[in-house]
């Protein structure tokens, strides 16, 4: 890959911006100053140094948003803000997308990246990758709820979903609960409670997978994944 391509992959600007830092004498590859633009480096194997500091070629970024409720699950959105918009340019510039997608007013556990493969695993429906929900229920959830989303329960459209295991945390006029679905059906939690005559007030993804959200992480802020993190979504897809 040519040296420019690198480093503005890299995060240092635009083609012409580097061009600029190569004539400025700052990068260095095997400790030689290079300054054509359209030398050759081997991402692997070269190493590449800018300002004398050691610059690591990373072409997948994997991160975990704690979602605020209020922005969409988009990479663009003529009205709303989006998950992107929460993310520094250090991040924008590697292009990721969510996985899968949260309603507007879902706060919690989403995946970013531009690892396109892995994002398409892990949404296959033939991969059954679990997702569990805290929820807020208006109205009483009853051992008849957990035994309907046991077998499946049939939406709006006909549909009739795969299993669910539905725990009572709070039962009461309103409910407090977790799902595991492994399904992502448009608005499919909704949808699921719909069935049952009941409807979420809140909604917040816990897990997905072998994650779960981070409690560290604030509503709104993100973290990269860890090397393991990674290597246990990469087993599971
Ligand atoms: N189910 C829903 O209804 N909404 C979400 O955001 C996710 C799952």
């Amino acid at each position: 890959m040519r040296i420019d391509k690198f480093l503005s992959n890299m995060g240092f600007g635009s083609r012409k911006e580097v061009k600029v830092l190569l004539k400025s004498k700052a990068v260095e590859v095997n400790g030689i100053v290079v300054r054509d633009p359209k030398v050759q480096v081997d991402e692997q194997s070269d190493t590449v140094e800018v300002n004398g500091e050691a610059v690591e070629y990373v072409k997948f970024i994997y991160l975990l948003l704690n979602k605020p409720a209020g922005v969409v699950s988009a990479t663009e959105d003529n009205y709303d803000r989006t998950v992107i918009d929460l993310l520094k340019e250090e991040e924008k510039h590697f292009q990721p997308f969510p996985v899968g997608r949260l309603d507007k007013d879902t706060e919690g556990f989403l995946l970013l990246t531009n690892d396109g493969q892995l994002a398409h695993e892990l949404l296959s429906p033939k991969k059954h990758v679990e997702k569990t929900y805290f929820a807020v229920i208006a109205g009483q959830v009853t051992s008849d709820d957990v035994k309907a989303f046991e077998k499946g329960v049939a939406l709006e459209d006909g549909y009739v979903t795969k299993p669910g295991k539905l725990k009572i945390l709070k039962s009461g006029p309103v409910s407090e609960i977790e799902l595991t679905i492994t399904e992502g059906k448009f608005h499919q939690v909704k949808r699921m409670f719909i069935s049952v005559g009941k409807e979420v007030k809140y909604l917040k993804r816990l897990s997905m997978g072998p994650l779960s959200l981070d409690p560290a992480l604030k509503l709104g802020q993100y973290r990269h994944l860890t090397v393991e993190e990674v290597e246990l979504l990469k087993q599971r897809k």
